[in-house]
């Protein structure tokens, strides 16, 4: 129960939509190529929050940009919890040092794969449960 179905087909590459879902904000957002090429050109090793905090993963999988996104096939999407780990505001898209989110509370700068880079927030933005359920329909939960 709880699920909701999104129709992402006009999210072009470079777009994002914002739905609400169990009382928050969720992140979907087709990212362009040079997004995705940036954060896999990320190393592990540099990351605040190593582990990729995707409930449809292995809960301790590493978080390389792969196991963020919605996987192979469909890297250019990506799925999260608009909530910062922080104290919980909801993060600006396409803002701050790294390119992703930023959240203007207390200064948390995420990655374009939702990955917390800098500030006081702790972990990566979460991935919910999702699945596409065809080609352009999100289910979320
Ligand atoms: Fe986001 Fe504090 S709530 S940085």
């Amino acid at each position: 129960l709880g699920a909701i179905e999104v129709d992402v087909a006009a999210v072009e590459p470079g777009m994002s939509l914002t739905v609400k879902w169990r009382g928050k904000p969720v992140f979907i957002r087709n990212r362009t190529e040079k997004e995705v090429e940036e954060a896999k050109a990320v190393a592990i090793a540099d990351l605040k929050d190593p582990v990729a905090r995707n409930a449809n993963g292995d809960a301790t999988a590493e978080a390389t940009d792969l196991a963020r996104s919605a996987g192979e096939g469909k890297e250019n999407w990506l799925v999260m919890i608009g909530v910062c780990t922080h104290l919980g505001c909801v993060p600006l898209g396409q803002a701050g040092d790294f390119g992703g989110w930023f959240c203007p509370c207390h200064g948390s700068h995420y990655d374009t794969a939702g990955r917390i880079r800098k500030g006081p927030a702790p972990q990566n933005l979460p991935v919910p449960t999702f699945a596409f359920v065809s080609d352009s329909v999100i289910k979320i939960g």
